[in-house]
């Protein structure tokens, strides 16, 4: 499916962020919010679909964020609001339950179900969200939802879930309860840790094991580098089956070989393990996660020597695992990497959970544009819709904005 026209670049967030949410907030509910919240969306520069294999991965967070304007009330009621959607939602917090409500609102509703879920006393809220994370693009809107209503939820009702990196990481798992469980989409906590944990200017490697992360500087510009994003605009979903049947073969697999998950493979048994499993399909997804493990192991290396110039075959490799492998890929993903890299890219990968949504290339700052132009033109000589090309640095995590 593919979505209506965007803007072609992400609009510039007005001054001071957060303001339009605020605002919005005052004309629907009559009154000021107590303030305004934010989270950012995430890419992942590589270590894909490892994150419920217990594996390792590796994203940044985006400069896009999600502004949530917040008021408590006394009551239980919930009424959300968004400036990006004409749904509105009004209900009970005792009414949110596995696929209530649907929509957005499982998102928001979720998050308040699983902090009470996880023993903290919560109320209704009334809410607006003004969402600056391209949608459906693989870039993780539904987890920058998430985490503003969680951090502005913990800042108002001093849950303390906010105010170092081991509270964080308890408010994460709390946001991953609320989309597995209420918005019922099977993912893995990668888009969750990201979009709490991220520090500006660093790539967050996160071991999906223990949870634990380390900060991994990824500064493009000391480097003379930009890192593209191409949203082919092709829609991705996670809740259509195509992910959790991925899921399924990896814990199938896992089971297989009698390890608790595909983490405990390791990368120099690969081929001897590979033998041991008769399913060639199952064989395949193994070799992905086991490979990609390894890949994010490598690149983390190269960033900490300050080689992030040589990165570049490591992304490459991990499209074509994803591509062939993992078969997540798309022909929209696949014309992107590939003129992406014949224009200049020192690397390209698709990003995030696949089947559409984004691309990633890591470029020479000076070639940038004639990266974006050329993708251009090649979605249009095959006639796919335009795509939405535009560089990114790495931000910062949730907070209060006001
Ligand atoms: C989606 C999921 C994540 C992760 C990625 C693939 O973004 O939400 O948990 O599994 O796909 O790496």
């Amino acid at each position: 499916m593919t979505r209506p026209d965007p803007p072609t670049t992400p609009p510039a967030p007005p001054e001071p962020a957060g303001s339009t949410a605020a605002q919005s907030f005052s004309e629907a509910f009559g009154s000021e919010p107590s303030g305004v919240w934010s989270a950012p969306g995430r890419v992942n520069l590589i270590g894909e679909h490892t994150d419920y294999n217990a594996g390792l991965c590796l994203p940044i967070a985006l400069p896009h964020r999600t502004y949530a304007a917040v008021r408590l009330r006394e009551d239980r009621r919930l009424r959300l609001r968004s400036l990006q959607s004409p749904k509105q939602y009004e209900l009970d917090l005792d009414d949110v339950r596995a696929g209530n409500p649907p929509g957005w609102g499982g998102y928001a509703g979720g998050v308040l179900w699983a902090l009470e879920e996880a023993g903290h006393q919560v109320r209704g809220l009334d809410l607006m969200l003004d969402g600056q994370v391209p949608l459906g693009a693989g870039l993780s809107s539904s987890a920058a939802l998430e985490c503003s209503v969680a951090v502005a939820v913990s800042d108002l009702l001093d849950l303390g879930l906010t105010g170092n990196d081991d509270a964080r990481a308890t408010l994460a798992a709390i946001c991953v309860n609320a989309e597995n469980t209420i918005a019922q989409a099977p993912t893995g906590g990668m888009d969750q840790a990201a979009a709490l944990r991220c520090q500006v200017g660093h790539a967050l490697l996160l071991d999906c094991r223990d949870g634990s992360i380390a900060q991994v500087p990824f500064d493009l510009s000391a480097h003379g580098l930009s890192l593209l994003i191409m949203d082919t605009r092709v829609e991705h979903a996670l809740d259509d089956g195509q992910y959790a049947q991925r899921r399924a073969s990896c814990e199938e697999a896992a089971q297989q070989l009698g390890l608790s998950s595909l983490r405990e493979v390791a990368f120099d048994d690969l081929d001897k393990t590979l033998d041991r499993l008769p399913d060639i399909t199952i064989r395949a997804r193994t070799r992905h996660v086991v490979t990609e493990i390894e890949r994010v192991r490598q690149t983390v290396a190269l960033l900490r020597a300050g080689r992030l110039s040589e990165v570049g075959p490591l992304f490459n490799a991990s499209h074509a695992s994803m591509r062939d492998d993992f078969q997540i890929s798309c022909p929209e993903l696949d014309v992107a990497v590939q003129v992406a890299r014949a224009h200049g890219a020192l690397g390209a990968r698709m990003t995030g959970g696949g089947f559409g949504g984004s691309a990633i290339a890591l470029v020479p700052a000076e070639r940038a544009a004639e990266v974006t132009s050329a993708v251009a033109r090649a979605f249009t000589d095959n006639e796919f819709s335009a795509p939405h090309c535009f560089a990114i640095t790495a931000g910062g995590p949730a907070r209060r904005e006001f």
